[in-house]
């Protein structure tokens, strides 16, 4: 054939395709989000997420040693908590499982960028993100928990809060509660475009957090919605946001992608519990080969236009880098 363009050319060798790869993941790219519970010792493993477990603070020490040695900067932390009520208070608790475990994080690993999910689910009752007065999920109230519960993270040395529960003008609040407290360093990751998502279940099986009454769909996000999710972006970087974030992942690249071109701040992706799940379920069945899925899916989201990306596969991505 008589052909001037010849596209192969720059696949021949895998040294010529190095040169040509658009797109690389790094270890430094990648967050791993990590569970608390109340014990000593305790390594107790998640039974709707094979591979990660439910950590005692010491646990979560050494656990994060290794994550650092990995060469990931940074863990999302988020508490199992056995104290529920219907008004979330130990979310705010100073001495709080979380707010330990962030401090004696910061004593043992104070390299690592130790961020923490800002939200009530985990410690109420009816398993909500705010608070909950006559079947409604209320706003401005909720904010004002949230507040509380951002400050006492940021008391125990947090570098980052993290913001999942999609109330309207929380950014700008907890931003606001922050500096009133002298925590003008703390970051805000927020969960900017969040949505209402069955790829959660495994998740909310970890932290026993599923609604006992009423959906999510009052303040997640529709899966048919994109303009809202700028919308939702943009409110959010007025609001004092450092970082944004789609969620989930895989179902919404295209979200991360109109999201990167319209804000300038760095831009997060959650490849969440189900998304996890769904890899490790077709792997076991021998569908797919684990690593290379894994791979592929995490290039995927970085290609879409993620900074970072949050994912329960980080410490085996960053050892498969690494090899
Ligand atoms: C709740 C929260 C959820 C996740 C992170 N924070 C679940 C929910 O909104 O119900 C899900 C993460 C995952 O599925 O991996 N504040």
């Amino acid at each position: 054939m008589d052909l001037i363009e010849r596209p192969r050319r720059l696949r021949r060798t895998p040294a010529i395709r190095s040169l040509v790869r658009e797109t690389t993941l790094h270890p430094n790219d990648l967050i791993y989000p990590l569970f608390v519970k109340e014990g000593i010792g305790l390594r107790e493993p998640i039974e709707s997420m094979p591979g990660q477990f439910r950590l005692s603070i010491d646990e979560l020490v050494a656990e994060c040693l290794e994550v650092w040695d990995l060469g990931i900067p940074a863990v999302n932390l988020f508490g199992y908590c056995n104290k529920k009520d219907a008004l979330g208070s130990e979310a705010f608790n100073p001495d709080g499982l979380i707010q330990q475990a962030v401090s004696a994080l910061k004593d043992a690993v104070p390299q690592i960028c130790v961020q923490t999910d800002v939200a009530l689910d985990p410690y109420t009752t009816h398993g909500h993100d705010g608070l909950v007065m006559d079947d409604e999920i209320v706003n401005d109230e909720s904010v004002e928990v949230l507040c509380q519960q951002a400050v006492s993270h940021a008391n125990a040395g947090v570098d980052w809060v993290a913001p999942s529960d999609m109330m309207d003008g929380r950014i700008g609040a907890i931003r606001d509660a922050l500096d009133a407290e002298g925590h003008t360093d703390v970051g805000i990751l927020a969960y900017s475009a969040k949505y209402a998502s069955c790829f959660y279940g495994p998740f909310r099986g970890a932290l026993e957090s599923t609604p006992s009454k009423m959906d999510k769909k009052t303040y997640q996000m529709a899966p048919e919605n994109v303009r809202e999710a700028i919308r939702e972006v943009q409110l959010d970087v007025e609001e004092g946001a450092d970082v944004v974030m789609v969620k989930p992942a895989l179902a919404y690249l295209d979200v991360i992608r109109v999201v990167r071109e319209e804000v300038d701040v760095p831009v997060a992706a959650y490849n969440v519990s189900g998304e996890y799940g769904m890899i490790l379920a077709a792997a076991e069945k021998g569908w797919v080969d684990r690593d290379q899925a894994m791979m592929e899916c995490l290039t995927a989201i970085k290609r879409a236009g993620a900074d970072m990306i949050l994912t329960y596969f980080a410490k085996d991505a960053a050892r498969l880098l690494s090899s």
